[in-house]
C-alpha cells in the first residue's frame, strides 16, 4: 500500500490518502508539543515507540470488542488505518488525580479515585480544547446520543483492559486520553495510546513513565519511551 497525498499534518502525525479511498496510512513524527503547542521539541525515536505500541494495544482491544481503526503495521513509523472522520472530543479517562485534574480541583497528585473518572474536552487548539460535558456534546451535536452512549461504554472498557496491560509491564496506568471516529456511520477507536497519551507511573518507584517527562523537563525522556516500548513488548 502506497503513501499517496498528504492530508493532514498534526503536532505528532501525519496522514495520508492511500489508493483505497478507506484507508489511510498514519505516519508518526518525533516532533513533541505541550500546553497547547507552546513547549516544543523533539523526542528521538518517539514516533517509533508510540507507533508500535498504539498497534500491539489497538491489537488486543479488538480481541475484547472495541472497534479501532487499525489494519496492520506497515512500518516502524507507519501504520495502515481506517479512513475514519475524527470526533472533536478528547475522551479523558482517570484512575489517580494527576495533572490539570489535580490543578483545577486542588488534589493532590496520586489520590487515588474513588471511582474511574471521565472526562471530555472539546478539540479545538484556538479556545485551549476546553472541558465540555455530555449535554454540551449533544446541544452543540459534537456527537449523537448513540455515539456518545458507545463512547462512554468503550471508554470505560478500554480503561478496564490498560490498567491490567500497563501492570503486566509494572506500570501503573494513572490516566489517559483516546479519541474516536465515524467509519461507515460507526463509532470506532481511532488516534493513538501511548506514552504521549497516558500517565504511566513505575509500579515500585512511582517513577513518571510518561511525556510528563518531556512536560516538566524531568530528563530521560528518550530512554523512558524505550523502556515503555520495552516492557510492553516483553509482556504482551
Ligand atoms: P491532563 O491532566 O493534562 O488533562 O491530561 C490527562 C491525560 O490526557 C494525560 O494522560 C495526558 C493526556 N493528554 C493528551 O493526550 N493530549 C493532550 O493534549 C493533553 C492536554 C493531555
Ligand atoms: N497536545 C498537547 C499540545 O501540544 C500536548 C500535551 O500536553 O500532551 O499542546
Amino acid at each position: 500500500m502506497q503513501k499517496l497525498e498528504q492530508l493532514y499534518e498534526g503536532k505528532a502525525k501525519k496522514v495520508f490518502k492511500t489508493d483505497d479511498p478507506k484507508l489511510y496510512i498514519v505516519d508518526y513524527k518525533d516532533d513533541a508539543t505541550a500546553f497547547n503547542g507552546e513547549k516544543k521539541g523533539t523526542i528521538a525515536s518517539k514516533g517509533v515507540v508510540n507507533n508500535r505500541m498504539s498497534a500491539i494495544i489497538f491489537a488486543q482491544l479488538e480481541e475484547k470488542g472495541v472497534p479501532t481503526h487499525l489494519v496492520e503495521l506497515l512500518s516502524d513509523r507507519e501504520t495502515l488505518v481506517k479512513a475514519v472522520k475524527i470526533l472533536p472530543l478528547e475522551v479523558i479517562v482517570r484512575n489517580v488525580a494527576a495533572g490539570s485534574f489535580s490543578k483545577r480541583y486542588g488534589v493532590e497528585e496520586g489520590r487515588k479515585l474513588v471511582k474511574p473518572c471521565l472526562e471530555f474536552s472539546y478539540k479545538n487548539d484556538d479556545l485551549g480544547d476546553p472541558l465540555i460535558n455530555d449535554d454540551h456534546i449533544l446541544a452543540l451535536e459534537l456527537a449523537a446520543p448513540e455515539q456518545l452512549d458507545l463512547i462512554r461504554k468503550y471508554a470505560f472498557m478500554v480503561n478496564d483492559f490498560l490498567i491490567e496491560f500497563f501492570l503486566k509491564s509494572d506500570l501503573n496506568l494513572i490516566d489517559f486520553k483516546i479519541e474516536f471516529g465515524l467509519f461507515d456511520g460507526k463509532v470506532i477507536l481511532a488516534d493513538e495510546i501511548s506514552p504521549d497519551t497516558c500517565r504511566l507511573w513505575d509500579v515500585h518507584t512511582g517513577e513518571k513513565m510518561d511525556k510528563d517527562r518531556f512536560r516538566r523537563d524531568l530528563g530521560n525522556v528518550e530512554e523512558t519511551y524505550q523502556e515503555v516500548l520495552a516492557r510492553v513488548e516483553k509482556n504482551s
